[in-house]
């Protein structure tokens, strides 16, 4: 158990219901509550979750409400309300819908709960988080996102599968949007430390790379409807564990960068380390030339998106 309190995770879809599990399970709070619309899903998950209480031997409480309000005194909010992608879709196609829902809860913040450390996966997430912090007004610092971690997960299990290594063993970075101009970033790319240019030949390498790009559409497709929550739920667990804790972790998390990697103004996929006051710095790590040129297209295409959301009514 850690110092936090509260734990509000918004939205009782698939992905608020794994997280809330993840999060009990987890113990790294007192309470965890679970928001939504549509009465009786939250309260019926955070049930379900709260009576493996004594199998699993968690002390956390779980409750579920559709009372917005109930996010008062929360020290960590996160925000996963909204649509999810159909096949076909692109993840910047929700940015309409997802950003009329998130600003109501980005006010809710403000009004009840302005000192909590937000985390924000609602798609397109870069543009959320950037969005969620417009609107609740917090120190940059303490409205992250989710991207870089879901897609290192995806690339380092790919990675693991094609040399039959331990998934743990393989470390490395995603950076850039959660979107199809997120870049894997190879040269810190390593198993164990070894380099993986050691290990697999570049074609390989190459198909693992984009396979990565397409990680979360791969699962869209399989599912039909939804999209993909287990390992979107695990690595949320990652951040916010890391946040309760203190933990003092660098990862990939989403920020809002202020001169970092020559950027301002613009939220996007950094490596970061996170501590119980959000992100506590951006590492600006030396990648090679054409990731960085890649960067620079990752850029351009959330401050694309950013302008989209300007000009929405
Ligand atoms: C994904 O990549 C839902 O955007 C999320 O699966």
């Amino acid at each position: 158990m850690t110092d936090v309190t509260k734990i509000t995770v918004l939205g009782a879809g698939n992905i608020g219901g794994s997280l809330a599990q993840r999060l009990a399970e987890a113990d790294v709070a007192r309470e965890v509550v679970l928001i939504d619309i549509i009465d009786g899903l939250p309260q019926g998950k955070a049930l379900d979750i709260q009576e493996s209480a004594p199998i699993l031997g968690f002390s956390t409480k779980v409750s579920g409400t559709t009372d917005l309000a109930a996010i008062r005194g929360s020290d960590i909010v996160v925000e996963t309300a909204g649509i999810a992608r159909k096949p076909g879709m692109s993840r910047s196609d929700l940015l309409g819908v997802n950003a009329k829902i998130v600003r109501g809860h980005a006010e809710a913040v403000r009004a009840q709960a302005p000192n909590a450390v937000v985390l924000v996966v609602s798609n397109p997430v870069d543009v959320m988080t950037h969005y969620f912090r417009e609107v609740s007004g917090q120190p940059a610092e303490r409205v992250f996102g989710e991207s870089g971690t879901l897609d290192t997960a995806r690339f380092r299990w790919f990675v693991a599968e094609a040399l039959g290594v331990a998934p743990r063993d393989v470390t490395g970075f995603v950076l850039g949007t959660h979107g199809d101009t997120m870049v894997p970033i190879l040269s810190l790319t390593s198993v164990s430390g070894v380099p993986l240019s050691q290990l697999l030949p570049a074609d390989r390498l190459a198909a693992i790379v984009d396979r990565t790009k397409k990680g979360g559409a791969e699962i869209v497709n399989l599912l039909k409807s939804g999209s993909a929550f287990y390992a979107p739920s695990a690595s949320q667990t990652e951040l916010v564990a890391a946040v309760a804790r203190n933990e003092h972790r660098l990862l990939p998390v989403t920020a809002r960068l202020r001169g970092e990697f020559g950027q301002k103004d613009v939220t996007i996929g950094v490596p970061a380390i996170l501590g119980r006051n959000g992100v506590e710095r951006i590492v600006e790590v030396e990648i090679t030339a054409s990731e960085r040129a890649a960067f620079a297209d990752s850029v351009k295409a959330v401050r694309a998106d950013l302008e989209v959301l300007a000009k929405l009514p």
